[in-house]
């Protein structure tokens, strides 16, 4: 959940890690330090809360140091204190670390018994005073290093720099995220792609097990038994730029309004909307053997949860297999019916959620094909699966996943469609319902541009509503698991209560919350489950409910019960629907947030990338 950089070259540093820092902020902000090495002298600053905090520190580093490592921190054990910020450091040795040591008590008890003096009330400090024992009874730090790794249990991404042994920083992987990128005369690693991209977009992927040496000139890897591992660098196709917030207040704003482009990208690369087919190497179903698949599951946590829910009633629909969908958080503490006959699909944003990833290895191991939607490139679940669908929506720096929700649900709509063309599991009906698909498809974009222009009237109702303590988002079918996405973009970044149901779910207890200060917005595009859901709405009505609503601009009756009306492009297709009903909640969640004046884009407690359990 951390941010870690580290650069080795022959540039100033200090300012460069820090900008570093900024670019990885998005993954844990709630204190953060930088440590430099300069004629054999190791300085740091450290300051609680975010990097701005740390900013006007940085004159205090040594201006000449040209090499160095940052962190920025989501606390797990201790405080998010200046006390416990990274980096650590202990004598000669600094070290910073992204992850948990699981088996951290008893290691600090050991060396606490050994005579240790702890500073911190971190899990990282095991990890150094470990590290500075095994590198005075072994002398060397790569030796070191592969000792102590022996001690640790657990997820952990770990910068090291000895002042003794200068021009040189070690990084090591298990489990945890890192990045090396190789420049020119310089080396960096990083938590992710995007803090190197200014730099280099040459990177060497660590994988668990490994660790590396970084000088100006060279990268050396080795796995933890000391066997040099040789990896060339990967070229990434992500800019600098696609991660600015070129001109956008937020950035979750500039995600919002890049999903028409991030549509027409994903249907050019996935799909052949001349011949009405599918592309079999980019939509990953060419590494499946689809002759064993008899059931689907489907894990994702948050967001990806929410997509995956649409997704399992597209592949119940277009693949007529069964299909669950769970929160990898608790399908990975089961004993889930699963076996060489499962089609496990993971999806992920980020492709490094932990549980997530936990997941796939499980299912892996228990004989599952495992597919997975990702967006980032390289990350560890693609790395993990035998198929993969990217849906290179660009990076996505806000918190609050947007676009790549979107991404999501298109990708399952396209991965439903091409596995039930393929298995030949689309019944009789088969070429009319695929005609009508990409018909839909080929409509897609620039409904969604509609639907991304129509934010005024959105910024407009939020002005009534953002002072409200709770809210309810209910919808029917594909707006069900739509609804709950737009209660969970509203709780996370406004800090608003918001709950999502089913329907017809409401009158069976959440309905009691129902008075007239309570705004239910409802979700009700003309699809199939459209009058159910009108009638539930008049249930709302009835308990004099502040009716919301998001439906056809043409749908005069739905209108005339709400207090409020958001009109959204409709696209005559149930499940493709759920991507444009979604971003009036997504723009609504937005300017709510922006209008209470929290941090959009960073909101408390919360971190991007969840690389811890
Ligand atoms: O990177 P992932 O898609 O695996 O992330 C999953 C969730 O952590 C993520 O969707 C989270 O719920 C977002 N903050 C929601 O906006």
């Amino acid at each position: 959940m951390c941010g870690v950089i580290g650069y080795v070259g022959s540039k100033p540093c200090a300012r460069l890690i820090f900008d570093g820092l900024k670019r990885l902020e998005y993954r844990g902000y709630d204190s953060a330090g930088i440590a430099v090495l300069d004629h054999g002298k190791i300085d740091l600053v450290k300051a609680e809360g975010k990097l701005v905090h740390l900013e006007p520190r940085l004159v205090e580093l040594p201006g000449g140091a040209t090499m160095g490592m940052g962190h920025t921190r989501w606390a797990t054990h201790g405080a998010p204190t200046a006390r416990n910020a990274h980096p650590h450091l202990h004598g000669d040795l600094v070290i910073i670390h992204n992850g948990i040591i699981e088996n951290y008590r008893e290691l600090k008890e050991q060396l606490i018994k050994s005579g240790v003096e702890f500073k911190s009330d971190t899990d990282t400090e095991v990890v150094l005073h470990q590290l500075h024992a095994d590198l005075d009874r072994k002398g060397d730090l790569k030796t070191a290093i592969m000792e102590t790794v022996k001690h640790l249990r657990g997820a952990y991404a770990i910068g090291i720099i000895h002042a003794r042994d200068p021009g040189k920083i070690y990084v090591v992987k298990q489990g945890s995220p890192v990045v090396l990128g190789a420049g020119n005369g310089e080396n960096f690693f990083g938590s992710d792609a995007l803090a190197l991209l200014p730099h280099t977009n040459r990177a060497v992927f660590l994988m668990d097990g490994e660790f590396a040496c970084l000088t100006a000139d060279s990268i050396d890897v080795w796995d933890f038994s000391g066997k040099p591992v040789r990896r060339d660098p990967q070229v990434l196709n992500w800019s600098a730029a696609s991660a600015d917030k070129q001109g956008f207040k937020h950035y979750m704003l500039k995600e919002i309004h890049e999903q028409p482009a991030v549509m027409s990208s994903m249907l050019s690369r996935l799909v052949d909307l001349k011949s009405n087919s599918f592309v079999d190497k980019e939509t990953g179903i060419d590494a499946l053997d689809l002759g064993r698949v008899k059931n689907v599951a489907i894990v994702a946590c948050g967001t990806a949860h929410y997509a995956g829910q649409i997704g399992r009633y597209m592949i119940e629909e277009f693949v007529r297999l069964p299909a669950n969908v769970e929160l990898a958080s608790e399908f990975r503490y089961r004993n889930p019916c699963i076996d060489s006959s499962t089609l496990l699909i993971a999806v992920s944003q980020s492709g490094e959620t932990a549980d997530t990833l936990a997941c796939v290895k499980h299912a892996s191991e228990r004989g599952c094909q495992v597919m997975s939607v990702c967006n980032v490139r390289f990350s560890s679940i693609p790395r993990a699966s035998d198929a993969v669908l990217y849906m290179e929506a660009g990076p996505e720096v806000g918190v609050a996943s947007t676009k790549a929700f979107t991404a999501m649900v298109l990708s399952f709509y396209i991965l439903s469609l091409a596995i039930g063309e393929k298995m030949g599991r689309m019944g009789p009906q088969a070429h009319a319902r695929l005609e009508k698909s990409f018909d839909a498809m080929r409509r897609l974009p620039s409904l969604v541009d509609r639907a991304v222009n129509a934010a005024g009237v959105i910024e407009e109702i939020s002005h009534k509503i953002y002072e409200s303590q709770n809210m309810l988002f209910i919808g029917r079918g594909a707006s069900f698991p739509v609804a709950t996405e737009g209660a969970l973009k509203l709780k996370e970044i406004s800090y608003i209560h918001a709950e999502g149901y089913a329907g017809g779910e409401l009158k069976h207890g959440p309905i009691a919350l129902v008075d007239r200060h309570m705004p239910v917005v409802s979700i009700a595009p003309r699809d199939s489950q459209y009058e159910k859901m009108i009638s539930n709405i008049e249930e709302v009505c009835a308990r004099q409910g502040r009716i919301i609503g998001v439906g056809d601009l043409e749908d005069d009756r739905f209108r005339s019960i709400c207090e409020h009306y958001i009109p959204c492009p409709q696209v005559d297709d149930d499940h493709l629907q759920a991507i444009l009903s979604v971003i009036p909640l997504q723009l609504l969640a937005y300017y709510a947030a922006d209008m209470r004046g929290t941090d959009v884009d960073q909101p408390r407690n919360l971190a991007k990338s969840v690389t811890v359990e």
